[in-house]
C-alpha cells in the first residue's frame, strides 16, 4: 500500500526545536517513558520534557553513560532493558506496572542506523534503520 506524505498542519517545521514545540505546555504530574533518552535527539527531548515538569524514565542500555548524560536533569530515572531482548522488555514492563504509576506518554525514540540489514534480535527478527517500537514476536 502506498500513501503520499502530506503536511500535518502542526505549524512546526524541520527547524522547530523541542523547546519551541513544548513551549507553554505544563507536564507536571505526567509520567513519560522515552527509549534512548540519554543520547542524540532523545536527550534533547528528555531535557525539554523535564523542563516542562514531566517525570521521566529513560530506557538506556548503558546506565553509566545514561547517568553521565542525564546529570543535572531533574525528575529523571534510567532503566536498562535492551529493546531487542523481549525478556528484558517484559521485566521492564512488569517493574513499571508494579509501581502503580500511570504511563501518560511513551516515546519510541531509540533506533538503529543500519540501512538494510540490521542486527538479529534474540527473538529472531532483524532490525533496520528506524525507531524500535517492539522487539516481541507476539
Ligand atoms: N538523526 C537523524 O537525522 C534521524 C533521522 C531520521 C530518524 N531518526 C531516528 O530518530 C531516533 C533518534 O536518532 P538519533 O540520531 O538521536 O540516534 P542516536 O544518537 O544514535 O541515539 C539512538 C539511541 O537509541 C538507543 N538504542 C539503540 N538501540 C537500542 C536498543 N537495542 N536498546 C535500547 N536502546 C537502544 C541508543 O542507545 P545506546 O546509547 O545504548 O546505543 C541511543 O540512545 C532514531 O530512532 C533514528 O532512527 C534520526
Amino acid at each position: 500500500m502506498k500513501e503520499s506524505q502530506r503536511p500535518l498542519g502542526s505549524g512546526f517545521t524541520a527547524v522547530s526545536t523541542a523547546d519551541g514545540v513544548i513551549a507553554g505546555v505544563d507536564l507536571r504530574g505526567r509520567n513519560v517513558v522515552i527509549t534512548g533518552g540519554h543520547a542524540g535527539i532523545g536527550l534533547e527531548v528528555t531535557r525539554a520534557l523535564a523542563r516542562s515538569g514531566a517525570s521521566l524514565t529513560t530506557v538506556s542500555r548503558d546506565p553509566d553513560r545514561a547517568e553521565q548524560a542525564l546529570a543535572g536533569v531533574t525528575k529523571v530515572e534510567a532503566d536498562r532493558p535492551d529493546l531487542l531482548d523481549p525478556a528484558l522488555l517484559d521485566t521492564f514492563a512488569a517493574r513499571w506496572l508494579a509501581t502503580g504509576r500511570p504511563l501518560h506518554l511513551l516515546i519510541n525514540n531509540a533506533g538503529l542506523q543500519h540501512p538494510g540489514n540490521g542486527p538479529w534480535t534474540p527473538a529472531g527478527t532483524r532490525c533496520s534503520s528506524r525507531p524500535i517500537t517492539s522487539a516481541t514476536s507476539s
